[in-house]
């Protein structure tokens, strides 16, 4: 366990809190911290979506440069895994996420909020991926999630140039979904997904899984992962119970039970 990050759980929310001042460097000891919360939010049943939070002041402003400096090839190929490793187990929450981005996310902070359904910025806050000026590209999944977030001339243009992105050129090409002022940034984001505490989590999980996985593939092989999740919810009970309170009762909400 590290005290650098922490699952707050309350009233259905988990929040993931990035704790290591001053930019929230992301060292090994915080991937792995980050792994270990996923995996925490992933199980329990109180926790019903995640918000991704690094405080008042910073998001993250990417893997520690100072512990990969005197890395050699060999110490790299062993620690890449963990780099896509701890943003592979935040896209993996079978659950909604949202990244509450106040202040830097800039590359592996970056690629921890493209790991999350939604991002959440301050008026303030700067993005990016700056890697390629340090020598090197995003080795956290940003070459991937971010040309598949906002297309592949966007990406390239951030990536190839490592230049910073405002708030409002973030929500342009859609690299982030609302900006509002940095005070409201944790509160509006914890909106965003405490909606879904209560909801019926395993459809919830289903239509996360089915829309994910089915951008990896082609149509035909995407449209066969949905019947199968489609098909598969037929056997909760929730399913049973948002039907029979609809055909009794009308519209929703159904009193869902996640199971
Ligand atoms: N790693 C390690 N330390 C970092 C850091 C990082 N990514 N970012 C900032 N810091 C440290 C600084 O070295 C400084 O430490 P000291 O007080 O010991 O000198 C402290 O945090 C405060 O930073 P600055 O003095 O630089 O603060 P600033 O306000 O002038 O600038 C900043 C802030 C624009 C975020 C600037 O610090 C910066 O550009 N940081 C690096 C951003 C970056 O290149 N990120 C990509 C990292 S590589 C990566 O993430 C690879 C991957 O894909 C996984």
């Amino acid at each position: 366990m590290t005290e650098l990050v922490r699952l707050e759980v309350e009233g259905g929310v988990g929040t993931i809190r990035l704790d290591r001042p001053p930019m929230n460097a992301l060292n090994a000891e915080i991937q792995h911290g980050l792994i270990a919360a996923c995996r925490e939010a992933s199980e329990r049943a109180d926790v019903a979506a995640v918000v991704v939070w690094g405080g008042e002041k910073v998001f993250a402003a990417g893997a520690d440069i100072k512990q990969m400096e005197a890395m050699s090839y060999t110490d790299m190929v062993d620690h890449s895994a963990l780099l896509q490793d701890f943003t592979r187990a935040l896209a993996g929450i079978p659950k909604p996420t949202v990244a509450a981005i106040t202040g830097y996310a800039l590359g592996g902070g970056c690629e921890v909020a493209l790991a999350c359904d939604w991002r959440v910025a301050a008026d303030d806050a700067t993005l990016g991926q700056p890697e390629v000026t340090l020598g090197i590209i995003p080795g956290a999944g940003g070459t991937q999630r971010l040309a598949r977030l906002v297309g592949p001339a966007k990406a390239k243009d951030l990536v190839f140039s490592g230049r910073f992105v405002g708030a409002e050129e973030a929500l342009a090409i859609g690299l982030v979904d609302r900006v509002v002022p940095a005070a409201e940034v944790y509160d509006t984001a914890r909106e965003l997904v405490a909606r879904y505490a209560g909801g019926p989590s395993y459809a919830l999980r289903a239509a996360k899984e089915a829309i994910d996985r089915g951008l990896e593939v082609d149509l035909e092989s995407g449209l066969e992962i949905e019947r199968m999740l489609f098909s598969g919810l037929f056997a909760t009970k929730d399913r049973a119970t948002g039907m029979k309170h609809f055909v009794e009762k009308g519209k929703g909400p159904a009193p869902f039970e996640g199971a």
